[in-house]
């Protein structure tokens, strides 16, 4: 079984720069989805037809092993498109799924289905189908293919595009998903016997279903599970519909691994997040990227994770941003703490509100808890750094790290000028200026004398 993703096609009713496919859901293009669920339905000879800002999407997916294939006329239509990949098929005695870039709802379930379904009617009937189409029974059908039927059968006679069709054939509500299979070398002889469409110009892929059934080849309708397969995406709307229905997906998917979820359609979760059971997730998180969430974690409301790694029994309170880091067990960050850049916070840590980390260790049982910025340091377990404590890690020119023994103590508002090192034990007077190394277990002060002069208080407040 081989595969044809046609994507060449302009995109008109997106009104963007950017090819249709490329557009995303949930972090990832459209025509991934596409990929994903042909993979899935166990196909991995693929080729993707481009026209439409070829050479952007051949970048993309450069490294998923794929064929490609140029249409030269993005306008030409879907059978054109199929026409471009012609050497992908025409010495194959086989069949060909091709399915639009712009259906990432088909599964691959449902794909896996459709060969079934093919080798079923050649097993029990001993009928070799030329064709498969997808279809679905849709409330509102507008702007789909039509499909018509020989009555009482699931023969296909042939699908009229909504353009084309008449006020009858426009009443049925069994459309073309955009997704077949069909066996080569019916599929190639039918190609190059349509002719463009009277009202577009374009050469229907649709239209090789009623040369076939009138040639006397059989091509069958196998309904979709779920109505929503069938969705094409043609404007932003559509865009908008189909990342809600992937995004439940994904939701319900992890529920059932025994995620809680509170307030689902306000979650935003990608596909390759990883999640373990008793993770507990409140309203408006965002988890990107390859984010991997353990066991018995708790994420508040409104936290943004990406790219991180988030071990057993964390919480995470809300607002708190974690971008490309790890978080041992047992830690807590937030409210409003911000991590970054390879960070990786010790066990049972604590980041607090309105501290910012860097690119920096932060030891087991370490706390940093109000008003902070940590960056490029290695600070060891039981430390303590003070509301206001700051690492000028920067110089104007070059950054800088820092050293902290375990237990140290820092106290409010200090400001450790990097590089610098704080030996085990030492204690850093609140409000000190650190531009020197301090050895274990001494105490730094840095302070200017305060001066108090009674009464000049008052006076200066007189009028
Ligand atoms: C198509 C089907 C319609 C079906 C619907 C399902 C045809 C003629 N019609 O209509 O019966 O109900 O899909 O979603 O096939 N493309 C190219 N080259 C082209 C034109 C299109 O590669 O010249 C690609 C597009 O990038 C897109 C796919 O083919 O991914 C479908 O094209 P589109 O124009 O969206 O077809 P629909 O009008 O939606
Ligand atoms: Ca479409």
């Amino acid at each position: 079984m081989r595969a044809i993703i046609l994507a060449a096609g302009l995109g008109t009713r997106f009104k963007s720069d950017k090819p249709k496919v490329l557009h995303e859901i949930l972090g990832k293009p459209m025509l991934w989805y596409v990929l994903t669920n042909v993979k899935n339905g166990r196909i991995e000879d693929i080729c993707v037809v481009v026209g439409h800002k070829a050479e952007e999407v051949m970048s993309i997916f450069k490294d998923e092993n794929l064929k490609f294939f140029i249409q030269k006329n993005p306008k030409g239509g879907t059978a054109d498109a199929v026409i471009a990949a012609k050497d992908f098929f025409a010495s194959y005695d086989g069949y060909v799924l091709i399915i639009n870039g712009d259906s990432p709802l088909v599964s691959g379930e449902t794909i896996r289905n459709m060969q079934q379904f093919i080798h079923m009617v050649q097993v029990y009937e001993g009928i070799k189908l030329s064709g498969v189409v997808l279809t679905a029974y849709l409330p509102d059908p507008t702007g789909y293919g039509r499909v018509i039927k020989e009555e009482g059968s699931d023969r296909i006679l042939k699908i009229v595009e909504e353009k084309d069709a008449s006020i009858e054939e426009k009443a049925i509500k069994e459309i073309n998903a955009g997704t077949y299979i069909f066996y080569a070398p019916h599929l190639l002889e039918a190609l190059y016997s349509i002719k463009p469409s009277e009202v577009t110009g374009e050469l229907y892929l649709t239209d090789v279903v009623k040369y076939m059934t009138e040639k006397g080849y059989e091509v069958r309708s196998f309904m979709a599970k779920e109505p929503s397969e069938a969705m094409g995406v043609n404007t932003r709307w559509d865009l908008a519909l189909v990342e809600n229905l992937i995004k439940l997906k994904i939701v319900k998917f992890w529920t059932e691994k025994g995620v809680t979820v509170h307030f689902p359609e306000t979650v935003w979760i990608e596909p390759d997040v990883s999640l373990e059971k008793d993770v507990e997730i409140f309203p408006d998180v965002i988890l990107k990227g390859k984010t991997k969430v353990k066991k018995g974690t708790i994420i508040g409301k409104g936290s943004v994770i990406k790219d991180s790694v988030i071990e057993e029994n964390v919480q995470i309170r809300e607002y708190s941003i974690i971008e490309n880091s790890k978080i041992e067990k047992g830690a807590i960050i937030g409210p409003f703490a911000r991590i970054r850049n390879k960070s990786e916070i010790g066990e049972l840590a604590e980041i607090g509100n309105f501290v910012e980390v860097k690119k920096s260790k932060v030891g087991r049982n370490t706390k940093a808890k109000h008003l902070s910025y940590i960056g490029d340091a290695t600070i060891e377990e039981d430390v303590n750094v003070g509301a206001g404590v700051v690492f000028a890690n920067y110089d104007g020119k070059n950054k800088h790290s820092s050293y902290v023994g375990k237990n140290v103590f820092i106290g409010s508002n200090s400001l450790l000028i990097a590089p610098i090192k704080l030996g085990d034990f030492a204690y850093i007077a609140g409000g000190s200026v650190v531009n020197k190394d301090i050895p274990e277990e001494s105490l730094a002060v840095s302070r200017p004398e305060l001066k108090i002069i009674p009464r000049k208080g008052k006076k200066l407040l007189d009028k």
